[in-house]
């Protein structure tokens, strides 16, 4: 077995690495960082959902590394007929150099995970989706400076987003308040893991509670993919939870809006705040390319994030410069 590591969950990266990982994936969207540490090597992305985004930037993403991606449709790998994740597992690590998976079960991944003897990248389960929150967190720092300090509010459903920005503040240093309706909230147990290691992550009902003063507000359908024979159901009980105008008005005055995507006008969004001036969804969208790049660049191209490290500042010494016009 080969040494690499996986990313299942925000909290695979240490609370040091994941600011290093998103001034690397700034270096890429600014194209201060060129290099190809994806030459020669290939990705394998299994799809048991559908997708946009995320088959589209992991695989232009690793293009852009240098790098070659295949597309694996469950509907046409031996998988969907039955073949084990673990020899799948096996069969991918003799051939490729890593391996993304959008699976409904996250026990899929981490099973993945335990036999490829390649890196695995979570690419959404039921669970969490991990590579999503990195570039909202990205998105957060490219428009308001710093994510340390702000109000995030997560608006719905407590479903795989809300587990991973849980995740991310265990890790991170924002207050999260979520407002989910009743039998809808996050998984408690990730609350309180959270919470154990300090994390400031509140739970209320009222939408309007989240929102008051927030400097993110941030949502996601109500019926996942998955539940779709659920939606009727789910908008009866989501009422009320929409983001709209009124909603955003609440915000601090500076807030932005963020969506995963793909959104449902009308449910969880109104057209106007999608649309609105406070809206950063496309942005957003770009930056899971940039912060995937970063992700596959250490994961598969082994590029060190110690240069994006930073320490406490030193201060060098001050040399003493001569009075101006004086010569030397
Ligand atoms: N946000 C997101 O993961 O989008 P896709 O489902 O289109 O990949
Ligand atoms: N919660 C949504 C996210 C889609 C990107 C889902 O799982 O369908």
């Amino acid at each position: 077995m080969t040494a690499h590591r996986d990313f299942l969950s925000i909290l695979d990266f240490s609370s040091a690495e994941l600011p290093a990982l998103f001034r690397l994936a700034e270096d890429i969207r600014n194209k201060r960082y060129v290099k190809k540490p994806m030459a020669g090597k290939v990705l394998a992305m299994i799809f048991q959902k559908s997708s946009t985004r995320t088959r589209v930037s992991f695989e232009v993403g690793a293009f852009d590394l240098g790098g070659h991606a295949l597309f694996l449709s469950q509907r046409d790998i031996q998988l969907g007929r039955g073949e084990p994740i673990k020899d799948m597992a096996r069969v991918l690590s003799r051939m490729t150099d890593g391996i993304m998976i959008r699976a409904y079960e996250h026990a899929h991944a981490e099973e993945l995970a335990e036999y490829a003897d390649v890196p695995v990248i979570n690419g959404l389960t039921d669970l969490s989706h991990p590579c999503q929150i990195l570039a909202d967190l990205l998105t957060v720092r490219q428009f308001l400076g710093t994510f340390e300090g702000k109000r995030i509010a997560w608006i719905g459903d407590g479903n795989n987003m809300a587990h991973s920005w849980i995740e991310a503040a265990q890790r991170l240093k924002f207050s999260l308040r979520l407002a989910c309706p009743e039998r809808y909230e996050p998984d408690p147990a990730l609350i309180a893991t959270a919470r154990a290691e300090g994390a400031d992550v509140t739970l209320v009902r009222d939408p309007r509670e989240a929102a008051d003063g927030a400097h993110v507000i941030n949502t996601d359908v109500w019926a996942s993919m998955g539940q779709e024979d659920e939606s009727n159901e789910r908008i009866q009980v989501f009422n009320g939870y929409m983001v709209d105008d009124a909603l955003m008005a609440r915000a601090d005055r500076d807030a932005i809006f963020l969506h995963c995507l793909p959104a449902h006008r009308g449910e969880e969004v109104s057209e106007s705040v999608l649309e609105g001036p406070q809206s950063r969804v496309w942005a957003e969208a770009e930056n899971r390319l940039h912060i995937q790049k970063a992700i596959m660049a250490v994961l598969i191209g082994h590029e060190s994030l110690a240069p994006y490290m930073r320490g406490p500042k030193r201060t060098a010494p001050k040399k003493k410069s001569p009075a101006r016009g004086k010569r030397r």
